[in-house]
């Protein structure tokens, strides 16, 4: 296998035609510590996360200082774990691929740094991964991990999580080797204010539910009616396939407000302090039926415009597969919603649940092309917190 040329000057090992490729990724651009070693960009040899949601659930929120300090703290045994699970050496690894962001500066550094120091520890190429590039690989992923046959291109991707939500028409860049797709994108909307996974943490946390919101608010939305508030869907000016959830947090709030739910929220509240790991059973017996039917119609909301962003883009563009990923993609009724489609709308792909939120597995997955297309980074790149999804 012809190996493209080294843009960093970097050292790297030039691997035979039918080499295995190990690469080691790692991800901290937001509150989680990941580390995973994927081969050829198909198989998961190790995937360890280390979730921070105990530090940030007392505050309701990520705080990017706090999250610094504990991806500092986790990062090296993350790392050395990742490695031993995959039954490696260091010396095994191939190259180290690292989330360059977008993601909170602080906690990208971290992981930056600690990737730039291993890789020139051990003479081995650096990879920088976009975060977003990652999400839309774990669909990739998935599909090698089933045996599935590839997707077919141009993909209509949709990135939902904490920190983004965006439409993208991803292309496959011509030349890609089989097997390890490089990708162009053309955004066609993303959120003017909060992504859909902000909407849903900060709904949890008016509700007095806790962090993160998505998952709890998931589980509560099967035991409410979904009909039971109407919720405008916002039209945006301008691009309609632009999206917008900050108005809807604010109805929830009119709707609190209206129905008079305030003390049964700060009752929950404080419950919730003394009962942090609470799980489904228990929050169903200190939440109103009112409360459980606002809860449903608002993921009713939320998906229905995920969903109709969908639809549209789907019309407007010559796609012929739908990848739908990030921490929202995680979301039951989002699921339910897409795989079951209505009329010509292309095949909907997810990655499953450890795959959907953060994790590094994605991050190997995505720098597998870029290491067979020697795209190596400089020992120097910078974090970048608004990293925009472009060409890898
Ligand atoms: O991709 P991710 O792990 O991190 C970012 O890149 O932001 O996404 C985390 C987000 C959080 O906002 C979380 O509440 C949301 O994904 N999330 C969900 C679900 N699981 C996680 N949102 C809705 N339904 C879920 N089941
Ligand atoms: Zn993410």
């Amino acid at each position: 296998m012809q190996l493209g040329k080294n843009v960093s000057g970097n050292p790297k090992e030039q691997p035979a035609e039918s080499a295995t490729v190990r690469i080691l990724g790692i991800e901290t651009s937001c509150d989680e510590t990941a580390a995973a070693v994927v081969e050829n960009g198909a198989r998961i040899c190790s995937s360890i996360v280390a979730s921070q949601m105990a530090t940030h659930g007392k505050y309701g929120g990520v705080v990017p200082e706090l999250a610094s300090r504990e991806h500092l703290r986790a990062i090296v045994p993350i790392v050395r774990q990742a490695v031993k699970e995959a039954g490696l050496d260091y010396s095994q690894v191939d190259a180290i691929a690292v989330t360059q962001g977008p993601g909170l500066v602080g906690a990208l550094l971290v992981g930056l740094t600690y990737a730039k120091t291993l890789a020139l520890a051990l003479n081995k190429p650096l990879l920088a991964v976009n975060h977003l590039e990652g999400h839309i690989h774990a669909v990739l992923l998935e599909e090698r991990l089933q045996g599935r046959p590839e997707p077919e291109f141009p993909v209509l991707s949709l990135v939902v999580s904490g920190g983004h939500t965006l439409l993208a028409v991803s292309e496959q860049v011509p030349g890609s080797a089989p097997g390890a797709t490089l990708f162009s994108h053309r955004i066609l909307g993303r959120t003017r204010d909060d992504a859909a996974g902000e909407a849903y943490d900060k709904v949890a946390k008016l509700l007095g539910f806790g962090y993160p919101g998505g998952p709890i608010l998931d589980k509560l939305a099967r035991h409410g009616n979904p009909n039971a508030v109407a919720f405008t869907r916002p039209k945006m000016k301008g691009n309609s396939l632009d999206f917008s959830f900050s108005g809807i947090k604010t109805a929830v709030l009119r709707y609190v407000e209206a129905n008079n739910l305030e003390a049964e929220i700060s009752a929950r509240r404080e419950w919730r302090k003394q009962n942090p790991t609470a799980g489904i059973n228990e929050l169903l017996s200190v939440t109103s039926v009112k409360t459980l039917d606002l809860v449903a119609s608002f993921q009713k909301a939320v998906v229905d415009d995920l969903a109709e962003h969908c639809y549209e883009a789907a019309e407007k563009e010559a796609v012929n597969s739908i990848f739908i990923t990030g921490g929202v993609a995680a979301n039951s009724l989002l699921r339910e919603r897409l795989l079951n489609r209505r009329g010509s709308l292309p095949p909907v792909y997810f990655p499953r649940l450890s795959l959907s939120t953060d994790n590094a597995a994605m991050i190997a997955a995505a720098a597998y092309p870029k290491f067979l297309a020697g795209q190596f980074a400089s020992w120097d790149i910078p974090p970048d917190a608004s990293l925009a999804l472009g060409q890898s």
